[in-house]
């Protein structure tokens, strides 16, 4: 039994993950982009995909607020309604890693136990997180949608870092920070995971 499945077989291929990685010429993985909101999340996401691009290499991104558009539409922010929404865009981050592609995943995910079971869904070294370690009140004072102030005013109950958590992960292959208070651009910042795929032979 799979979950609430009972008599289900896992069907094999002859053409595999291996297969497309060849034809595509790269390494399927998931890049996962976490922070609070107003933290460049989508940004950054944007920056990476475009350096990877450049490079010819085939990204695709889900992005939070998107992937509730359609997918997840049915999902609140209630922490288990946050839970399967982050179950969900790894399942499906995870589909498009075994398709060859470099996917890119920029959700708050404030919670460890979800980011890890995301983790966990893949091989080692094919699920990369990155910390997008931005202050509140950056993110506050950036504030692109205004949902800070409807947060601080009430409007928006469970707002995530001003009513309710963020976990910050413990061992993220890639933090991002301000350095000297000064916050990078996003093109620094995709510069940075750029090295760090280039060193750890992502891009080769
Ligand atoms: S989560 O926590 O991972 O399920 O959230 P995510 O799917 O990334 O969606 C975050 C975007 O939803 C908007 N929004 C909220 N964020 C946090 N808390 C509450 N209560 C909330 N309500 C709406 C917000 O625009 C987030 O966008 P980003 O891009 O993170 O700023």
């Amino acid at each position: 039994t799979i979950g609430n499945s009972t008599n289900i077989v896992w069907h094999k291929c002859s053409v595999e993950k291996i297969d497309r990685q060849e034809l595509l010429q790269q390494k399927g993985s998931v890049i996962w982009i976490t922070g609070l909101s107003g933290s460049g999340k989508s940004t950054l996401a944007c920056a990476l995909s475009r350096c990877l691009h450049s490079r010819g290499k085939l990204t695709y991104i889900l992005d939070g607020d998107n992937v509730r558009h359609g997918l997840n539409r049915d999902l609140s922010f209630k922490a288990e309604d946050r839970a399967e929404n982050i179950r969900r865009t790894g399942e499906v981050a995870k589909l498009f890693a075994d398709a060859g592609v470099i996917c890119i995943a920029s959700l708050i995910s404030p919670y460890r136990r979800d980011r890890d079971a995301c983790r966990a869904l893949l091989p080692d070294g094919e699920f990369i997180e990155v910390f997008m370690d931005m202050p509140l009140p950056v993110c506050e004072a950036r504030d692109p949608k205004g949902l800070y102030k409807l947060a601080r005013a009430g409007k928006i109950k469970g707002f995530t870092g001003i009513d309710d958590p963020y976990e910050p992960p413990f061992n993220a292959e890639i933090v991002l920070q301000p350095k000297g208070g000064v916050c990078s651009s996003p093109r620094d910042m995709a510069e940075t995971v750029m090295s760090y795929l280039e060193e750890e032979g992502y891009l080769s």
